[in-house]
């Protein structure tokens, strides 16, 4: 299994659109929120740390020819699906950069009005949550905006046990992620209809709602060495001391 940091990096994490991650939504609900945002209506720029394949960024890119977009993974399969996705659709307002977030705070000369991460903060090492942070704190021009999504308790907290369990007996299983965590995850529904845990009818339904997932998108969910959700509280904290005011939930 090939990782980053202890970040799977043998498969990209398919796509998802987060409407909340558009600079659209983020300059109005920071509006709506009684702040200043970035005018949209004129030239600016937007990076997404983690972008995966893209789609985010492509559709941000298609639908705001006046917004320029970056952005960073160190996945280069979800790279070469992204600036294949581009080019075949002609965009030329969004450029995806192959670099983990330490060596693109090093490499970038840019200052964006947006920076956004989705689906990465809770997933990976706290040293590269620090380089997300300094990369903000450098980067985002005065008055921009910082969307950070993370997993947080208690919705997250019953999942504990099972990422660890998965996570463990995947070490222990030959293969690609894709293969360790579909056999990780028949192994513990098998504990789960033996009867483990039935004092906990929450978990053995949410179980049984992971083998509806496909496996690419289990792998990144679970397999990662840092997979810890935290308290709001913690990461407020952690961000102002980056410099950041928090605004909001991106979730209207
Ligand atoms: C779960 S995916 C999220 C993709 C996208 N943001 C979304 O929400 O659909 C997390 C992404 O972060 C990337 N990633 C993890 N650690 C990284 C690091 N240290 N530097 C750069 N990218 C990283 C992974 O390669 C992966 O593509």
């Amino acid at each position: 299994m090939n990782t980053h940091d202890g970040y799977v990096m043998d498969v990209a994490y398919p796509p998802h659109f987060h409407k909340e991650i558009q600079p659209v939504w983020l300059a109005s609900l920071a509006q709506f929120l009684g702040t200043a945002a970035p005018d949209i209506t004129r030239p600016y720029s937007c990076c997404e740390l983690g972008c995966g394949m893209g789609i985010n960024l492509l559709v941000a890119a298609a639908t705001n020819p006046l917004g320029q977009f970056v952005g960073v993974d160190a996945n280069d399969k979800a790279l070469a699906i992204a600036r294949a996705a581009a080019k075949s659709v002609g965009l030329t307002n969004v450029h995806f950069v192959h670099a983990d977030f330490a060596h693109f705070a090093q490499s970038n000369n840019l200052f964006f009005d947006f920076i956004v991460s989705h689906g990465v903060w809770s997933w990976i090492a706290p040293n590269q949550q620090k380089n997300i942070l300094q990369l903000v704190a450098k980067f985002l021009k005065p008055k921009g905006l910082f969307y950070l999504h993370y997993m947080c308790h208690p919705g997250a907290t019953p999942m504990v046990p099972i990422q660890a369990l998965l996570n463990d007996l995947a070490k222990q299983l030959p293969g690609t992620s894709e293969q360790k965590l579909s056999a990780a995850l028949d192994f513990v529904c098998q504990l789960d209809l033996a009867g483990a845990f039935v004092d906990q009818p929450q978990l053995s339904d949410k179980i049984r709602a992971l083998k509806q997932k496909p496996p690419g998108y289990l792998a990144h969910d679970f397999l990662t060495d840092h997979w810890a959700p935290q308290h709001s509280v913690d990461i407020h904290r952690l961000v102002a001391q980056a410099g950041m005011t928090f605004l909001g939930s991106a979730n209207a």
